[in-house]
């Protein structure tokens, strides 16, 4: 039976369909709210640790204050990169998109370190967890130093370590717990495109990295992961909240769609946003960057006025990563240091009890008809 049009539109791209189940996270259940298997993120942005969200998704649990510990000093010894690697990202021209570099380097350690067996697939998420973020940095700092850098740090946080490295010094207090909520609230995220590309590629028996690496090309594009440089290129293209408002406003006439907005699944706010708000606010402590709080601030109440969308974690997180003194070409990539917890989580869910992922096709053309040889053509 051939769908109408408006079966058509219901289910383009997938929207509204159930494509299976999962024990990892909630979103938007009634509209509103996300959890990560069972604790609500405001709690966990407000008490939790990255690494102990990343030990709640990838191992189940929250960890005990001792397997905390644990845990924190076994990822910082899974930070360091194989000098082959090393050596294949100093290739790699400063050009480059990072996340093409990301997705280079997972790709590339799938074969310094291959999956020999499923049973060390919980090493693999660790170890991914640990090594990405060196790799960014690996290829980021070298060029922009033109030198070999030293990748260790003393932070058992990848916030802090992250920052440190970046900056070359340790960052204040603020600042790493700010970093750290963002990672929090960019882990997991139940079956958007990228986690479900991971969740297709696990599906077909592939190795662990084949599936993170076909997610971190999905999560480049500017409809998902890339939004949030672009949002900062929206917010800083104004130079004042009217003349932002007159922007949105002729941008909303011209059907434009403005980045850092909207939501496939939530109807009434991101909660994630509602979490990142206020320490992008405390952030904003200079008259420069004040000035772009309230342009931000006036592009949020311009959308809800005018089209009541509101706007999702990527719109805050450019600010907040921007105040951090982070580059904006490295903001996409940071959601993949967070989310490779979301997505192992989910490659071993759907490993633990698969099936080939394979939906069907409406077919919509021409009807059958006989070949034509080359010569008679
Ligand atoms: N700016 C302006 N209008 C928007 C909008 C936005 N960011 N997001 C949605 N809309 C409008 C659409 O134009 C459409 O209006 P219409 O019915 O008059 O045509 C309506 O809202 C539904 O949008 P649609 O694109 O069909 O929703 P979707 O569920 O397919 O898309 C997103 C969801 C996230 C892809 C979409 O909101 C978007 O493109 N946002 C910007 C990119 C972004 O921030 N992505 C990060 C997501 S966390």
């Amino acid at each position: 039976m051939s769908m109408t049009t408006a079966d058509k539109h219901k289910t383009a791209g997938l929207a509204g369909v159930v494509a299976g189940q999962t024990a990892i996270s909630t979103v938007g259940k009634e509209g509103v709210g996300l959890t990560y298997r069972g604790y609500a993120i405001e709690d966990l942005a407000r008490e939790a640790s990255f690494e102990e969200v990343a030990h709640l998704l990838i191992h189940e649990d929250l960890p005990t204050q001792h397997q905390a510990g644990e845990y924190q000093c076994r990822l910082m010894g899974l930070r360091d990169l194989p000098d082959a690697l090393r050596e294949m990202l100093g290739w790699i021209p400063a050009s480059a998109h990072a996340m093409d570099v990301l997705r280079t380097g997972c790709s590339a350690l799938g074969c310094l370190e291959p999956e020999h067996r499923q049973a060390d697939q919980e090493k693999i998420a660790d170890r991914l967890l640990a090594a990405l973020p060196s790799m960014l940095l690996d290829w980021h700092l070298t060029h922009e130093r033109e030198a070999r850098v030293n990748l260790r740090t003393t932070q058992p946080s990848l916030a802090g370590h992250f920052l440190q490295l970046l900056h070359g010094k340790p960052p204040a207090d603020r600042e790493r717990q700010a970093m750290n909520v963002s990672l929090i609230l960019y882990a997991e995220h139940e079956f958007n495109a990228s986690t479900f590309a991971a969740r297709i590629a696990a599906s077909t028996l592939s190795d662990f990295y084949s599936a993170v690496t076909a997610a971190i090309g999905t999560l480049r594009g500017r409809l998902h992961g890339g939004a949030n440089e672009a949002a900062l290129d929206l917010i800083r293209c104004f130079a004042d909240p009217d003349e932002a408002e007159a922007g949105i406003r002729e941008a909303l006439d011209w059907k434009v769609k403005i980045m850092g907005f909207g939501h496939r699944v939530y109807r009434e706010f991101d909660p994630r946003s509602r979490v990142l708000e206020p320490w992008v606010e405390s952030l904003a402590d200079t008259p420069e960057r004040r000035r772009l709080y309230e342009i931000a601030r006036r592009i949020v109440d311009v959308m809800w006025r005018e089209k009541e969308i509101f706007p999702n974690v990527d719109f805050y997180s450019a600010l907040l990563y921007h105040f951090l003194g982070i580059p904006q070409a490295l903001f996409t990539p940071l959601f993949v240091l967070a989310r490779i917890s979301g997505w192992s989580a989910h490659i071993l869910e759907q490993r633990g009890d698969n099936r080939l992922i394979r939906p069907d096709a409406e077919y919509i053309g021409p009807e059958p008809r006989p070949y034509v040889r080359l010569e008679d053509r």
